[in-house]
């Protein structure tokens, strides 16, 4: 009997030991190369800076209709957010909440808690709910840094339009301006651009900026640098990055940043070069290309200096990737994709 077992017992050993030899053949270079990559890098990878939040969340507040006059929904409470503003902050390593402004305002509230920063988009409404959505959320972006966190918001196009009605409280205080559908170049007015949106553009970049139309316009309104001067409020608030000349050469200011708020404000669209295809006067050359990376990721890097930390998992019914863009860019004008809330 034992010697049964014994013999059994050798069988598999033997056989063991053979399975062994395979699989030390097998990993005998791996365990090689392993030992080559740790002699040239001992260490582990070092921690991300812990003083930053890399898990940023932007809320992008939805303006009224389809963004298609109607092509797409003629529902009457229908919202829209551009694709090109989701793409535009996904780019750069956030993730995007629609704040959907006819939704209920503590629900508004709730998602301004889950979020590091707010986006206001295009588009042209300035009255009614939408506007007094916008105003409510400017001021919890105010208090938000007011009580110490950093909380950035983008202001683009109609967003800046906004904010210069909601600083100066004077419903009238943009001004008949010609830019509508052309690319142009941006005037520096500063000297130094540390501490602005600018800071981390490669020089080369910047320069080409001024003399290369890589800037996309599409408005009918804006601020004069006068007119930015002659109001005390918006002079004391923003700081004029840069100008640029409409079609009849009158001067707006393209780029304003509040000199004590994250707050950053464009009258041009820094996420059309890269994500919308509906005019060809859209720049999109490789540097036109990197001015909306740029500037994507200036906006994210101000959100990781925010310090709320959101539920991880309370975002996620929050979240856009739980809605559908819809193509609308068969017409060939307007948005090529539209998130549309109904
Ligand atoms: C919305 O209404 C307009 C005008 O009646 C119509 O041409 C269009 O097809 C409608 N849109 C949709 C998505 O049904
Ligand atoms: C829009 O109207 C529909 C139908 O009445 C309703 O179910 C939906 O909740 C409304 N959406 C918003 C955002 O108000």
């Amino acid at each position: 009997m034992a010697s049964i077992v014994e013999l059994l017992l050798l069988l598999l050993l033997v056989f063991a030991v053979w399975i062994g030899s395979l699989k030390a053949q097998s990993l005998a270079p791996l365990v090689a190369d392993d030992a080559i990559f740790r002699s040239s890098d001992g260490s582990s990878c070092p921690s991300p800076d812990p003083s930053l939040y890399h898990r940023p969340v932007i809320g992008i507040l939805t303006h009224p209709g389809d963004g298609a006059n109607g092509r797409l929904s003629n529902a009457t409470n229908a919202s829209n957010i551009p694709a090109s503003y989701v793409k535009f902050v996904e780019s750069a390593g956030a993730r995007v909440i629609p704040i959907i402004y006819n939704e209920p305002e503590d629900l508004i509230i709730q998602k301004l808690k889950l979020v590091n920063g707010v986006l206001f988009t295009g588009g042209w409404v300035k009255t009614g709910l939408y506007y007094d959505v916008a105003n409510k959320i400017f001021e919890i972006v105010l208090a938000k840094n007011d009580a110490g966190d950093h909380f950035p918001l983008f202001a683009i196009c109609l967003g800046f339009e906004l904010l210069s009605m909601f600083i100066s409280q004077n419903p009238d205080i943009c001004e008949r301006f010609y830019g509508e559908d052309r690319a142009s170049t941006l005037q520096f007015g500063i000297s130094e651009t540390s501490g602005t949106l600018f800071e981390r553009f490669p020089p080369d970049l910047l320069t080409k900026m001024s003399s290369e139309c890589l800037a996309m316009q599409n408005h009918m309104f804006g601020i004069s640098p006068k007119r930015l001067r002659e109001n005390r409020a918006l002079s004391n608030f923003f700081k004029i990055l840069t100008t640029t000349a409409d079609a009849n050469n009158d001067d707006y200011i393209s780029t304003a940043q509040a000199y004590n708020y994250p707050v950053t404000a464009f009258q041009w669209h820094p996420e059309k070069n890269a994500f919308e295809w509906g005019t060809d006067k859209i720049p999109h050359t490789e540097d036109a290309v990197r001015v909306t990376q740029h500037t994507a990721n200036y906006f994210i890097s101000e959100a990781r200096k925010s310090s709320t930390r959101p539920d991880p998992v309370k975002l996620l019914s929050h979240l856009i990737y739980n809605y559908k863009p819809t193509y609308g860019g068969y017409a060939g004008k307007g948005y090529d994709e539209v998130y549309i809330f109904t």
